[in-house]
């Protein structure tokens, strides 16, 4: 399955991320795809080194849009058919101790460099031609808002997954993702992060008013505040119990 995490910038979409991976990786082999281009602390959060990112391995971000989606494939597919995973070369995948292997696809680093467009079109090329079997589970941690959208990244992927922080921005944005999406027949899940206890009914009501539905809430954590504050490797106590069950709930893990 592969599983876009998207939403409004700050609302907890890395954090979410990288707690469902640990969530799903007792059953499954979860790769964790970084496709936000400019945010670089994904590999402190799970506690890898970066890896080398795809824009690299394909010869920089000039050559993306030359190459095109066969010769991407081609040179990301060793054995031909599409792109497996398992299969990058060493260097462009770095694996945490629960077994997360986690692939960035690129940064924007330098004034002038460009857009991120020949990235969204790594992230979309590679999630259209992934080959993966029953036990693998692919999570994409996007960029903040809608620009991924625009480019059609979601494109090869089963599902969305909105988180949203406690803000009508965030909601709105939640709205707008389900309704794009609507006509691609993808599963949509949304999900209320940074909850406490007085907020969830005042949210709840915001929700209904504009026809979506709570599928998960996941409680403020002054842990994942505190491992974000200090850039070190996640560490999650309700949050991770909230996650688990969310998995759960939605119907990734039985
Ligand atoms: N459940 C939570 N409890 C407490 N703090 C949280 C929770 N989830 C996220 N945060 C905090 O919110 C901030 C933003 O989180 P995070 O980086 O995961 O969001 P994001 O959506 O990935 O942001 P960006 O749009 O910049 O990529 C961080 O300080 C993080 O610690
Ligand atoms: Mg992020």
């Amino acid at each position: 399955m592969k599983i876009m995490i998207c939403g409004k910038g700050g609302s907890g979409k890395s954090s979410l991320s990288v707690l469902m991976a640990k969530a799903l990786s007792e059953k499954f082999k979860v790769y964790l795809i970084d496709s936000d281009e400019s945010n670089t602390l994904l590999p402190d959060m799970l506690g890898v080194k970066p890896p080398k990112p795809i824009v690299e391995y394909l010869g920089g971000r000039r050559e993306i849009f030359k190459k095109g989606e066969v010769n991407i494939v081609k040179a990301l597919a060793k054995a031909g058919e599409g792109i497996a995973l398992s299969e990058l070369p060493e260097g462009y995948v770095s694996t945490s101790r629960e077994g997360i292997s986690l692939i960035i696809i690129g940064k924007v680093r330098n004034f002038g460099e460009g857009c991120a467009c020949p990235l969204n079109f790594i992230t979309r090329t590679l999630l259209k031609n992934l080959i993966l079997s029953e036990d693998e589970v692919v999570l994409v941690d996007t960029d903040a808002g809608i620009e991924h959208v625009g480019r059609g990244v979601e494109q090869g992927s089963d599902a969305i997954l909105a988180v949203v922080d406690p803000t009508a921005e965030s909601l709105k944005l939640a709205k707008l993702l389900k309704e794009e999406f609507k006509p691609l027949n993808k599963k949509f899940w949304l999900v209320l992060n940074k909850a406490t206890p007085n907020l969830v009914k005042r949210i709840e009501g915001k929700v209904r008013d504009l026809n979506l539905q709570i599928d998960g809430v996941i409680r403020f954590d002054e842990s994942v505040f505190e491992s974000c504050l200090e850039g070190k490797p996640l560490t999650a106590k309700e949050a991770f119990q909230d996650v688990k069950n969310l998995v759960k709930e939605i119907g990734i893990l039985s």
